[in-house]
Parts: structure tokens; sequence; C-alpha cells
């Protein structure tokens, strides 16, 4: 059916894609150096015939190289990376050698095994601060961070390379994806999963601004169903696409949702807008649904349905 070497696959968007591509009868190989990651995220695929799991770090190239000869993929799913847009503006060296570095030299392995297809996950970062939207892929790409800077120079490095070598390359721009086992943890989680966590443990949620704020909040499975259907096409395909609703949402309209799941909740504490936050960031999917096919399944509320019936089990 298909063998896929995913980097990042002890992650959030990677443990939901080796699940689909289980699901879709593929043999994968999950590579990951536990950075941000972490192995219970992979509990429900651990036992399954189909899939191997090696600790590595994708710099180490000997090690990477001698895992992937061995397992002889025909497409990978790039994923690892360093994910912080903070972290990356603290230490943008350190970005480089994960998010353009890592780019090279998944690129070259690439290369190396003659593998037909890269899924890279790109992002709405690459746009920066835009108030032309819908953001459609020919929108200015104005980076305002070393991450999304490093997302869109990779982007470069595999479609270049994939003309190069033979390769197809699909750079998908994720918008802000959400769902089971985000890691609400880290200082700089996406917005659901930090209200998640709070709703939980029954505090208020703090809302800075107005809370009129738009972000096209994308569901990880559709992410996950989108990325490994790509990495098993037959025919190689190469661009970039935004992956992403449509359907803008308010983070008024998210309170909302989570407060008729938790009647009784405190309400939202509201404090000043910050200074530098994007107010509205929303794209179109319309080109991947083109190109691919590709429709988001999950509406916003039938969303968090889901992650709020992960967190109540
Ligand atoms: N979550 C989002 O909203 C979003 C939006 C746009 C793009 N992305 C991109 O999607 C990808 C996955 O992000 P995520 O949200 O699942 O984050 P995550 O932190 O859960 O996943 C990243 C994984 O990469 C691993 N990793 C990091 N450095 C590594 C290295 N050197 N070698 C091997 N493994 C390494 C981490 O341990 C982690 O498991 C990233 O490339 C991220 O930039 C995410």
């Amino acid at each position: 059916m298909g063998r896929v070497l995913v980097t990042g696959a002890a992650g959030f968007i990677g443990s939901h894609t080796v699940e689909a591509l289980i699901r879709k009868g593929a043999e994968v190989c999950g590579v990951d150096n536990l950075r941000t990651g972490h192995l219970s995220n992979l509990e429900e695929v651990g036992s399954s015939p189909q899939f191997r799991f090696e600790e590595a770090d994708i710099l180490d190239g000997g090690k990477l190289e001698s895992i992937a000869k061995s397992f002889r993929p025909d497409a990978i799913v790039h994923l690892a990376a360093l994910v912080s847009v903070q972290e990356s503006m603290d230490d943008p060296d350190l970005n480089f050698r994960l998010n353009v570095e890592g780019s090279h030299r998944i690129g070259v392995l690439a290369k190396e095994l003659s593998v037909r297809q890269i899924v890279f996950a790109s992002s709405a970062a690459t746009y920066g601060d835009t108030s032309d939207l819908p953001v459609v892929e020919e929108t200015a790409k104005n980076s305002i961070s070393p991450y999304g800077a490093a997302k869109y120079a990779s982007e470069a490095i595999f479609q270049g390379y994939g003309r190069s070598y033979g390769f197809g390359a699909c750079c998908f721009r994720y918008f802000n994806v959400y769902g089971p086992r985000q890691d609400p943890k880290s200082p700089y989680s996406g917005v659901i999963s930090i209200f998640a966590d709070r709703y939980r443990a029954g505090q208020s949620v703090t809302v800075f601004g107005d809370g009129g704020q738009t972000r096209d909040f994308i569901f990880v499975e559709d992410i996950a169903d989108n990325n490994a259907a790509t990495a098993l096409k037959e025919t190689p395909v190469t661009g970039s696409f935004n992956v992403c609703t449509g359907r803008p949402s308010t983070l008024l309209d998210i309170i909302r949702v989570f407060e008729s799941h938790f009647p009784g909740a405190p309400r939202p504490v509201f404090q000043a807008a910050r200074t530098g936050d994007i107010v509205h960031s929303y794209g179109t999917p319309a080109q991947i649904q083109m190109a691919l096919g590709f429709e988001a399944r999950f509406s916003i509320e039938e969303g968090l349905a889901r992650l709020i019936g992960s967190l109540k089990e």
C-alpha cells in the first residue's frame, strides 16, 4: 500500500498522522527525538504491526540515513520542527538548524532514497500579519518571525530539490490546528488547548482584547487525513497550499461552545489587547480543494466536541 517515514511522529500532529496512515493500510516508521513530543501520544499505534518507532534526531544524518535505508520509504511526511514562534525569536540559530538545515537534510535524504513524495508542514506564519483577507496562496509572504521565514525557505528547498531530483513536494500551510494531545503546558500553546485545560480544571480563561479576533481553526484529524492521503498518492504532487476551513471563528464563538459543554464555568476575564497580536487571520482552501479534493470535515462545534470528549474520558 505504501511505506511512509514520518518525522515528528510523537508530536501532536505527527501522532494523528501516523494513525491516519495506519488506517489507510500504510507501513509507517516514526522518527522523533522527543524534544516536544511524547511517547504516550503513540500509545494507540504502539502495538500495530504496521508501525515502528525510532528515537532519533533529524540532524543526526548518519543515524537517520541508516534508519531510512533499512525502512525504504516511498514517501516522507516531515513534521519535526522547532514549533514555537516565540522560541524562534529567542533562539534564531536553533530555529535555523531545526527548521532550515533540517529541511535540507530531509530533502537530501529524499534524493538518496528516491522517494516519490515529500509532505512538509509549513504554516500560515509564512504570511505574517496581513490585512489582505482571506489569505490566498499568492498573498505576500511577510513573515514576522524567524519561524515563519524558515517555513517559507523550507518550501523553496523542498520544491527546488523535488524538481532537481524528481520527487513531489507538497507544502501545507496549516492554519490554527487544534485537537486531542495538543500540549497545553507549553507557554506558547494554541489558545484552544489552553482554554480546554482551564475549562476542564474549572478555571476562568483570559481574553486579551474584546474577543472579536478571528482565527481559522482546523481540527487535527482533517490535517492528518490530508497528510496521509497526499503521502499515499500514486502520482507525485508539488505545490504550496493553505490547509484551513475558510470559516473564521472569533474567540467569543469558541468560548460559547466551551460554555455549552461546561455549564456553570467561571466567566472569562477580559484584559487589554496585547501589542503585536494579529487581530484577524483566516484563509481560503480553494486551491487545495481543486488540486487534492481536500475539504475540512469537522465544523468548529464538532471538533471542539471531540476535543472536550477526549478530555472527559
Ligand atoms: N500546531 C499548529 O497549529 C501548527 C500550525 C502550523 C504548522 N505546524 C507545524 O506542524 C508540525 C508539527 O507541529 P505540532 O503542533 O504537532 O508540534 P509538536 O511539538 O507536537 O510536534 C513536533 C515534533 O517534532 C519533534 N522534533 C523536534 N525537533 C526534532 C528533531 N531535531 N529531530 C526529531 N524530532 C524532532 C518533537 O519532539 C515533536 O514530537 C511542525 O512542523 C509545526 O511547525 C503546526
